[in-house]
Formats: C-alpha cells, sequence, structure tokens
C-alpha cells in the first residue's frame, strides 16, 4: 500500500527544501521513506532531464515536451516508486504529473484530456495520496529564483517563460486543486520555512495514523 505524496507549485515557491525537510521529518520518525524529483529519480530519467530542461533546446515541441516529461515519469514509477510503495515505503516526490497539467496543458495550451490519458499510460494509473500544493505569487517566485543569495539556482528553459505563462501555471494550480479537494493540501508558500514546514507536518500526521505504512528500521537514503 505505502503513502505517495507530491509537492506541486509555481517556481521559487519552496517546495525542494519543503520535501526534504519532510524527507528529513519522517526518516527520523522512523519510516521507510524515499525522497525524489521529476524530471529525473533515475538514470535515464536524469539523461531525459538534461534534454526537456537544457536551455538550448529552445525548438522543443510542445507534444515532445510533454512525451519527454511522461516518459522520464514512466522510468521513475516503475523502477523506483511503485516498488518503493509495495514494500509499504512512503515516497516524497518533487513534482509529478500535476506539472504537466499546469505547465503543458494550463500553460502552453495543450489539451488537458490528451494529457490524462497520457499520464495514465506512463503511470499505470498511479495517483498521489496527497498533494502539498505550495501556493506562492508568481511574480515573488520568480523574484525570490533570480535573487543573488539564492541557493544552488538552477534557471531552466520552463523559468524562461514569460510572466504570463507563469500565471498561467498558477491559475492551473488553483483549477486542479479545487476539482480534487481531498488530495491537495493548500499551503501559503510566503510563510517562513519553519512555519510552511510545521503546517504541512500537521496536515500530514493524519495518513500517517491510517496504517498506510508502518515504522521500520530500514532506512535506505535516496535523495534528489
Ligand atoms: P526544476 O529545476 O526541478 O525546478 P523546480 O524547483 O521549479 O521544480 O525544474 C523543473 C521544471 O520543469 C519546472 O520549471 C517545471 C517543469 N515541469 C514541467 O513543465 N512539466 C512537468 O511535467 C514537470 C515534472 C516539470
Amino acid at each position: 500500500m505505502g503513502l505517495f505524496i507530491t509537492f506541486e507549485g509555481s517556481e521559487g515557491c519552496g517546495k525542494s527544501t519543503q520535501a526534504r525537510l519532510l524527507y528529513e521529518h519522517t526518516r527520523t520518525l522512523g519510516y521507510n521513506v524515499i525522497h525524489v524529483r521529476e524530471p529525473g529519480g533515475t538514470p535515464i530519467g536524469d539523461q531525459i532531464r538534461a534534454i526537456v530542461l537544457g536551455m538550448n533546446n529552445t525548438e522543443m515541441d510542445p507534444i515532445a515536451e510533454s512525451l519527454l516529461f511522461s516518459a522520464s515519469r514512466a522510468q521513475l514509477v516503475h523502477q523506483v516508486i511503485r516498488p518503493h510503495l509495495a514494500a509499504n515505503g512512503i515516497v516524497i516526490c518533487d513534482r509529478y504529473a500535476d506539472s504537466t497539467y499546469a505547465y503543458q496543458g494550463y500553460g502552453l495550451g495543450r489539451n488537458l484530456a490528451d494529457l490524462r490519458t497520457l499520464t495514465a499510460i506512463a503511470t499505470d494509473g498511479l495517483v498521489p495520496d496527497v498533494t502539498m500544493w505550495l501556493r506562492i505569487d508568481p511574480a515573488i517566485g520568480l523574484q525570490r529564483k533570480l535573487h543573488p543569495d539564492a541557493a544552488q539556482v538552477e534557471w531552466n528553459r520552463l523559468d524562461a517563460h514569460e510572466l504570463a505563462f507563469h500565471q498561467r501555471v498558477a491559475s492551473g494550480y488553483a483549477a486542479l486543486a479545487e476539482a480534487e479537494p481531498g488530495r491537495w493540501v493548500a499551503c501559503d508558500a510566503h510563510l517562513s520555512i519553519e512555519a510552511l514546514a510545521a503546517h504541512i507536518r500537521t496536515n500530514l500526521t493524519p495518513y500517517l495514523q491510517t496504517g498506510r505504512v508502518a515504522i521500520s528500521p530500514v532506512n535506505e537514503r535516496t535523495t534528489p
């Protein structure tokens, strides 16, 4: 059974920091947890990541882009995520299929029904149990990412889209969350790192208490 947690949000929302903090928290509690990111998370996925995010690939066709994100996802789901869930572990994934709906669907205008079909094929129907959605004003998020003090900034081809694109992505997330309120947990990404982490931990507690996952002595460290 296991527990599949994803983190979603616009650029500069602090998702990766929060995913890492939750990983450390659940690991400290004794859970068998792994932390992966998309695109990437496997040797093949990391090669796809270099292509799909590469700043030089400016001629990337939106359909090719959607297929590449999905190919990386298929590899990650089958090689890493499903086996870990089958072992009743926790998987924390930094971005997943909702990123495809938000960026390629709402952002680039690709047909959402097609993207859902593509995702169903790539993941064999695997949907997260809970999605932590870090909400931020896209203009503030992009400024955070551009700030000279920002840690390990990786400016990618998607970041380089105009502000209107990022606003469509943000509205897309809002529409996705509204359509599935049982799965999405809205988190205010303007909060301090610690306040945000506490909000996320509080919202995760009921999922840890459902008996989906057991405390395990085995902790294999996997970080993006
Ligand atoms: P990354 O460097 O991991 O940035 P972030 O910290 O914002 O997650 O870059 C991932 C980029 O890829 C990000 O701009 C969102 C985009 N993306 C998509 O457009 N579609 C997808 O399906 C996924 C997984 C990511």
